[in-house]
């Protein structure tokens, strides 16, 4: 059991994040505290890099298990030198790039970083975040914030503060509340620690831009055919990462036909009794509008930064209103559409039905 404790939820400004504020988070960090904070891709559990007690916390309130290690949030590129061994030139290439932004570079672990952040791995993952308050409070705090995303373990990240207050209120002291997080998935990881650099996670920058900057970027794989070693590379990366806590059924193929399988699959629904959820497009609305399930638009199929932005709200909703199963579009792999299709996977458990 996890001792229960006041959570307290503070509203921030999330273009110019009120001092006072931050040195409250700043000094409970210090303290040894975790905090929850927004940042630009979601919510975020931080603690003082390099107090290994306060990062124990972070495990324990998410019920993390200590195998699976964790990003440090810089606010100045000086901090990388600090972190790694040696910094290969691709990595200052896309950092100029992408920093502050949704990039998260493998790089060669420094002699500083504690084992608890990298798990015992050689490799320290590390990101330059875009968001105003991030930024606040890792400078106020003068150390790197090691910090997964806000949820419990195994659970969908964090895109609100009362999502993060819904999976860690009681477990940690503090929630800063900057409002909706504008990216709305995670970042991309980019390991650069081997000969070909390579995405672990398709996230906030998309592959296309990657490769503008750094042409030998390498595609994801689909975790199903994952060889042995890339799953080491990337420990969290569990097929049933992002799980919401209901079924959820994802359909593939053209737009039409997503639509026909889903309206038919939500008829056996209705027959067996069952209330069932729906995730589409704005322009899948009218089709569902009297389909009798709660149905949760995602935004312009056409603009993936769009659906992006929704997703995890979107899961969570259906989730609090207990529906029994979410059927669910797919959308096309441009741009963030990846990270899309990534985390709807997983939340599928691996499945993808073909239409
Ligand atoms: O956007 C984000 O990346 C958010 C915000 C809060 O910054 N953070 C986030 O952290 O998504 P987390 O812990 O939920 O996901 C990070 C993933 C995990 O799957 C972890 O296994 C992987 O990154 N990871 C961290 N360090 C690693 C390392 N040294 N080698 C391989 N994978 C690593
Ligand atoms: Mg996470």
């Amino acid at each position: 059991m996890v001792k229960q404790i006041e959570t307290n939820v503070l509203p921030i400004d999330a273009e110019t994040p009120d001092a006072s504020v931050i040195r409250r988070a700043a000094d409970l960090l210090r303290r040894g505290e975790v905090v929850v904070f927004p940042t630009e891709t979601v919510y975020g559990l931080g603690a003082d890099t390099l107090q290994p007690e306060a990062l124990e916390k972070i495990f324990i309130a998410k019920g993390r298990p200590f195998s699976d290690p964790l990003i440090v949030h810089i606010a100045e590129y000086h901090a990388l030198e600090e972190l790694t061994g040696s910094i290969p030139e691709p990595a200052h290439r896309l950092a100029r790039a992408f920093w502050p932004g949704p990039l998260t570079l493998l790089l060669p672990r420094g002699p500083r970083v504690p084992r608890l952040v990298t798990a015992g791995m050689e490799t320290v993952a590390i990101r330059m975040p875009a968001h105003p308050v991030a930024q606040a409070l890792i400078q106020a705090l003068g150390s790197p914030i090691a910090a997964p995303s806000a949820n419990r373990f195994m659970h969908v990240s964090p895109t609100t503060a009362e999502h993060a207050l819904a999976d860690l209120g009681g477990r940690v002291p503090l929630i800063l509340d900057g409002g909706p997080c504008q990216v709305g998935v995670e970042s991309t990881i980019l390991d650069l620690s081997g000969e070909v650099p390579t995405i672990l996670r398709p996230g906030g920058v998309s592959l296309e831009r990657l490769r503008a900057v750094l042409p030998s970027v390498q595609a994801p794989s689909g975790y199903e055919t994952r060889s042995e070693d890339q799953a080491q590379k990337a420990p969290g990366q569990l097929s049933t990462h992002y799980a919401p806590a209901i079924p959820l059924l994802l359909f593939d193929g053209s737009e039409e036909a997503m639509r026909a399988a889903m309206l038919k699959e939500l008829h056996r629904c209705m027959q067996r009794g069952e209330r069932a959820g729906v995730l589409v497009a704005n322009a899948d609305l009218a089709a569902f509008q009297e389909s009798g399930a709660l149905v949760f638009a995602l935004g312009d199929a056409a603009r993936p930064a769009q659906v992006a932005a929704s997703l995890f709200a979107g899961l969570r909703a259906l989730e609090e209103a207990h529906v029994r199963v979410i059927l669910c579009r797919n959308f096309s792999e441009h741009d963030l559409g990846l990270a899309v299709r990534d985390r709807l996977k997983r939340a599928a458990g691996g499945q993808v039905i073909q239409v």
